[in-house]
């Protein structure tokens, strides 16, 4: 596992290997010191360019020197970082427009050099490692007719599969360059036919799974929302058409960032395949000075050839393990209760206590009072970045309601939504422009708000302020950072004309420095980020919150399906779930409290309901559930996850996880619908040792490790819908 570069003297030619534990990954600065992509995939033992060659196509001209070598074509060859404007007519990585109001870049090679341990970016978040878990190789490529140049990074992660990706443009000249677009990942793959996989949805219908074969031309996936949204998600995989949960091949990527951002894939004329993934370009350009750079944020990859459960389990892993940071990135997380679906903005401090006092009879550890505990904040029109207390609610205080709370055995959180502000409240009374709006043009409201420009330093400050002035005015434990609406009407009082198409940029790197500086003020504090549940569920809001509130939609039944799709990239202690009343909020469905209760256990795990409002057989249930949580939090959050299940096709939602060391699993989930004379449903179990002795909790006898993964496990008939699954599988020899 390494980086291994040769250099062939005569065909002036350098090959780079890049290896991890099952991959490689191949490239070449040919002859013209062109950057050739070869080869990412499996490990073969062999330089792979003899795939390049290439026939000659009409209407793919050749660069100048290669004569009349015609079949040498940018159109028709694998790129490691394509530019427009020079013969390559596919998507490109990077669009620079310089003094002279020509857009093109002719990237050759310049020199390189290998780095122990990962690079960083600068005022962005990326994957972070050990020096001796990491390799860092650095490209710098230069412009053949401007001072241009580009440094490209790859991080390798051998043990873990992983290989990262970033840019970095230099203006190396003394004049301006516009650049517009950079993007951090341009992956081509090997001629043939694949499908696509990506995550779409919208509010409360987050990450549903798509999966289909490539069709020719350009697909894309993308946001122009200003946060990585709830309707596509910064991620994709590539896989062959055969692939499953346990066999074939697949690619893919997540990216660090949680701005618009733009995934592009194009088919080409000869069947190849190129996948460009970067900041939405739409929304996007830098002016960068003589001697400035301009960073990317990072793309993620991974390649399996063992389907696409591996796939997920390398993502998940380099997600807990290298992106999560602080106190609570492999820690069990509280159990918490949420007053938002139990009273809405209806409450003040005696319901809370009255929620509390239930919740602590029940083992709940931590109550998050939600939206509505400050400013003039009744409904949802008003109050919006008025950051202290509103007394008439909360008699004496935050203080001394956490006081109290603390005083029945629980720990105290609250909601925050930092980014947006309210026409009606003191602050936008007294900073209208801090607001992001075109002068001239009524800004669109959503949800009656309007969005802060996060680019400002004086509102950033404002903000860190209020908010460290609130955490430090009572003992809080946990934030929920939230942000319910999408960006627009981009225009910035502070910048210059020219730079307006940089806000959008600005923005997300604003919001980055605001949530290091109050994760570092309060390391004790553990962030959730939620954007209308699940409308930022990116890596980049991960490196700041270990766990995100993945869906307002708490119905058990849609739960599965949007909890299946964000499985393909993120981890399960990632996942913000909780159980909430019946007939749910969202849907009206009525599911049987262990279906709520297996479900969300497959998250960080947590209730949104009134306990007042329960039975005591209810009451007695929430108590065994999070017993039972407690018991397998381990297992759930540091296990390997499977998806035993496709939801969208299936009759049932089932998953499972199981121990590091093969001694001992946890399947879980859902039947979704009951019929008569229904046939038996079996499963078979993953990840334990063919030859370890294994018992069910509940069940006679014992099994091979093999029997259950080969034959599989029956599932008991039950009587009635969306009934819960929960088998536990122990070693005993
Ligand atoms: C968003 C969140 C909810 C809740 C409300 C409060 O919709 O996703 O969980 O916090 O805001 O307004």
């Amino acid at each position: 596992m390494s980086i291994d570069i040769r250099v062939n003297e005569k065909e002036k030619e350098i090959f780079f290997s890049l290896r991890t534990l099952n991959s490689e990954y191949q490239m070449k600065a040919d002859g013209f010191g062109v950057l050739r992509h070869i080869w990412y995939g499996e490990i073969t033992e062999r330089d792979m360019d003899y795939l390049l060659l290439r026939p000659d196509v009409g209407f793919s001209g050749s660069i100048y020197e290669a004569g009349n070598q015609r079949d040498y074509s940018l159109d028709t060859m694998p790129l490691e970082y394509p530019c427009g404007g020079v013969g390559d007519y596919r998507v490109p990585a990077v669009k620079v427009t310089h003094s002279n109001g020509s857009s093109a870049l002719d990237l050759r090679y310049k020199s390189h050099n290998v780095i122990k341990g990962k690079y960083k970016i600068p005022s962005l978040p990326a994957v972070y490692a050990e020096e001796s878990e990491a390799e860092t190789l650095e490209i710098t490529l230069g412009d053949t007719a401007s001072d241009t140049e580009v440094v490209l990074r790859y991080g390798v992660l051998g043990d873990k599969d992983i290989i990262t990706r970033s840019a970095e443009i230099r203006n190396g000249g003394e004049k301006e360059i516009f650049v517009g677009k950079a993007a951090s990942l341009c992956l081509e793959l090997p001629q043939g036919k694949w499908d696509w996989i990506h995550f779409h949805g919208r509010h409360a219908m987050e990450r549903q799974t798509e999966r289909a074969p490539l069709f020719h031309g350009i697909q894309e996936s993308a946001s122009l929302r200003g946060t990585s949204s709830h309707q596509q998600n910064p991620s994709f995989i590539i896989c062959s058409p055969d692939c499953g949960e346990r066999h074939g091949e697949c690619y893919g990527a997540f990216f660090v960032y949680s701005g618009s951002f733009s995934t592009q894939i194009e088919y080409d004329q000869l069947e190849q395949t190129r996948a460009v993934m970067g900041i939405n370009p739409d929304l996007f350009g830098w002016h960068l000075m003589g001697g400035e750079s301009f960073y990317t944020p990072e793309a993620v990859m991974t390649y399996s050839g063992g389907g696409l459960g591996a796939l997920s389990r390398n993502f998940h892993k380099i997600i807990r393990e290298n992106i999560c940071r602080g106190k609570y990135k492999l820690s069990e997380r509280p159990v918490l209760i949420n007053n938002w679906e139990a009273t809405y903005f209806d409450f003040d401090g005696e319901k809370i206590l009255r929620i509390a006092e239930e919740a602590a009879k029940m083992g709940v550890d931590m109550l998050v009072l939600d939206d509505g505990w400050f400013g003039k904040r009744n409904d949802d029109c008003s109050g919006l970045g008025d950051w202290f207390v509103n007394e008439k609610k909360l008699k004496g205080g935050l203080g001394k309601l956490a006081e109290k709370i603390k005083g029945l055995g629980l720990k105290f959180g609250i909601w925050f939504e930092p980014e947006m502000v309210s026409e009606d409240s003191e602050l936008y009374r007294a900073h209208p422009d801090w607001a992001i709006a075109i002068p001239g043009r009524k800004p669109t409201r959503a949800r009656y708000q309007l969005v802060l420009d996060m680019s400002r330093k004086d509102v950033r400050d404002y903000l860190y302020d209020s908010i460290s002035k609130i955490l430090r005015s009572a003992d809080i434990s946990y934030v929920k950072w939230d942000a319910n609406r999408s960006i627009c009407d981009l225009y910035s009082a502070e910048l210059p004309p020219e730079r307006q198409r940089e806000l959008s940029h600005r923005y997300v790197l604003g919001l980055y420095e605001l949530l290091e500086r109050l994760t570092k003020e309060f390391p004790e504090v553990l962030f959730e980020g939620c954007s209308g549940g699940g409308g930022r569920f990116d890596a980049g809001m991960l490196y700041y919150c270990p766990q995100i509130w993945c869906s307002d939609d708490t119905d058990a039944y849609e739960r599965t399906k949007i909890q299946y799709g964000t499985s393909f990239i993120y981890p399960v202690s990632a996942v913000g779930s909780h159980i909430s009343v019946v007939p749910n909020h969202q849907t009206g469905r009525i599911t049987p409290m262990e279906s709520r209760a297996v479900t969300a256990m497959a998250g960080s795990f947590g209730y949104e309901l009134d306990p007042n409002s329960l039975s005591d057989y209810e009451k007695g249930l929430v108590s065994q559930q999070i017993q039972s949580f407690k018991k397998y939090a381990p297992l759930i959050h540091n296990g390997k996850y499977y998806r035993l299940s496709d939801p969208l096709r299936d009759n049932y939602a089932l998953w499972e996880f199981a121990s590091e060391d093969r001694s001992e699993a946890l399947i879980q989930g859902m039947i979704f619908r009951k019929v008569p004379n229904m046939k038996r449903i079996s499963v078979r179990a993953e990840g334990l040792s063919p030859d370890g002795i294994y018992r069910i909790e509940g069940r006679e006898g014992t099994f091979t490790g093999k029997a259950l993964m080969c034959g599989g496990i029956l599932i008991e008939d039950m009587w009635g819908d969306y009934k819960a699954v929960e088998i536990h599988i122990v070693r005993e020899g």
